[in-house]
């Protein structure tokens, strides 16, 4: 790992792609942040890179907006911040623009600082092969003097072939401690908690496995529709939007086993032995154990193929097959246009094998613990109670945990800081992603062409089709931040 700290560092951000909505909304609040706290070395540069006509006023100032809520109450520290944005129009994959911009760079380190450098590709995925093919020709990865680090916005590839293809030509001008691919749930506080939770405490370990846990639910539901993004969700859907990054990454830190230490390598070895584990359906399969729904009105959306068949809701039932887990379903849904957003994983125990209360027929509340992502981030274990009274009955209550809301900042802060600090373990390895598309293309393929698998629409506001209830099975419900006791 090359040093970042020191006072002859310096460091600079080169966001490619910074017109957009990303930047804007995350990447300068992110790292106006952590400049303001003193997260970044003293030295520091964001040079934002885009084909838009503008100066550097002029970017500073849309970028003011995203800004807004944190310059609530300082105008001063942005003012320092503002100055450190340069605006360079040019083009990603053209060699000329690259030379300017790496000019301009060198140009800071003209004082015999160290040249530390992050290129944050804003940009759209068609870009990226053809960025990094330029950076390489133009002797920009080269890490003489200083580092370079490349950060890759999801979706990386389309499928297995394509992710292929790209790490191909990342590994072809990066080496792998170079390269960081997002994945903004990693970031998340709670996504982290999961860790602590489950490898800092001793009691639900000895429960984690196939033996107590009849199965899990990880649910990341949205409110919202596309909102103006359908151009590009129309050739994703909820398959490769969703479950393929953050929701298999979820499972991967709900199923894995215990790493051997704290480390980047230790902890994506296990991540990874888990994809690799997961069931890798037949095309029928995929049909089988998989329920798709489309919200009403979504072809009407402009950029929406009038007879598209994209799912904007998503189920899928996977298993891990290993000793720990072999039959335990893992249920994984994810959908736009939702009554609700919340994001959240369900481990549902097994209940009592025999009862010695009266229940009155009703069955005795398995065991449930609920690790709730967003909002409302935290931990919910359900639990069977005496009911009071003078007769003796059962009723679930539960305990809860839940972080202040203050204390939870933005994953992108969390991942642009570990990015500096050339910490890799909430980046996804090339050999993840290439297991998840794995895990994930039978599903496409059988949302494309199986028969076996229908598209159900639903109304907007609701919790998608009705078929996703029966799809879980007898005496199992989807829970959701709004189930209540
Ligand atoms: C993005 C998807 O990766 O995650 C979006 O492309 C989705 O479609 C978003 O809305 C959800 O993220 P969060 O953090 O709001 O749950």
């Amino acid at each position: 790992m090359v040093s970042n700290s020191g006072d002859d560092q310096r460091l600079t951000v080169v966001i490619f792609g910074a017109s957009g909505d990303l930047t804007r909304r995350k990447l300068a609040p992110a790292l106006f942040h952590l400049y303001k706290t003193g997260a970044l070395p003293k030295m520091c540069h964001f040079v934002g890179v885009a084909r838009s006509e503008m100066d550097d006023e002029s970017f500073r100032s849309a970028l003011v907006e995203g800004a807004e809520e944190i310059l609530a109450y300082d105008h001063e520290a942005w003012d320092e911040f503002a100055g450190k944005i340069t605006y360079i129009r040019g083009s990603s994959t053209d060699d000329e623009s690259l030379k300017r911009i790496d000019q301009a760079v060198s140009g800071y380190c003209s004082d015999g600082s160290t040249d530390n450098r992050i290129y944050y590709m804003a940009l759209a995925p068609s870009l990226y092969t053809g960025t990094l093919q330029a950076l390489g020709r133009c002797g920009m990865l080269e890490e003489s003097s200083g580092y370079r680090r490349v950060v890759v916005e999801k979706p990386f590839g389309t499928n297995l072939k394509s992710a292929q293809a790209l790490n191909e030509v990342v590994h072809s001008v990066l080496n792998e401690s170079q390269v960081f691919r997002i994945d903004h749930y990693l970031g998340k506080e709670t996504v982290q908690n999961l860790l602590v939770f489950r490898f800092a405490n001793t009691i639900f370990e000895p429960l984690w496995n196939r033996n107590y846990v009849d199965h899990v639910q990880i649910s990341v539901l949205e409110s919202l529709d596309t909102e103006g993004r359908a151009g590009y969700y129309d050739g994703a859907g909820v398959l490769r939007d969703m479950m393929q990054s953050h929701l298999l990454q979820l499972l991967a830190l709900v199923a894995m086993e215990p790493p051997a230490t704290g480390g980047s390598d230790a902890l994506r070895n296990e991540k990874a032995k888990v994809l690799q584990s997961v069931s890798k359906y037949e095309t029928d399969s995929a049909a089988i154990n998989s329920v798709r729904g489309q919200y009403v009105g979504y072809r009407d959306e402009e950029g929406v193929a009038e007879s598209s068949s994209t799912a904007t809701f998503g189920a899928i039932r996977l298993y891990v097959n290993n000793w720990r887990w072999q039959g335990v379903p893992f249920f994984v849904r994810s959908g736009k246009a939702l009554a609700e957003k919340s994001s959240e994983i369900s481990v549902q125990f097994r209940a009592p094998p025999h009862t010695i209360f009266d229940t009155h027929g009703a069955e005795v509340t398995p065991n449930l613990l609920q690790i709730s992502i967003q909002p409302h981030e935290g931990v919910h274990l359900t639990f069977e109670n005496k009911k009071p009274g003078t007769r003796m009955g059962t009723a679930p209550e539960r305990l809860e945990y839940h972080f202040p809301a203050q204390v939870i900042r933005d994953s992108y802060e969390r991942l642009l800081l570990d990015a500096v600090e050339g910490d890799q373990s909430l980046f996804t390895r090339s050999d993840e992603i290439e297991m998840s598309w794995q895990i994930i293309d039978p599903f496409v393929e059988a949302w494309q062409n199986s028969l076996k698998s229908q598209l159900y629409p639903y109304e907007k506001g609701t919790m998608g089709p009705e078929t996703a209830d029966e799809f879980l099975g007898e005496n199992r419900v989807w829970y959701g931040h709004g189930s209540e006791l």
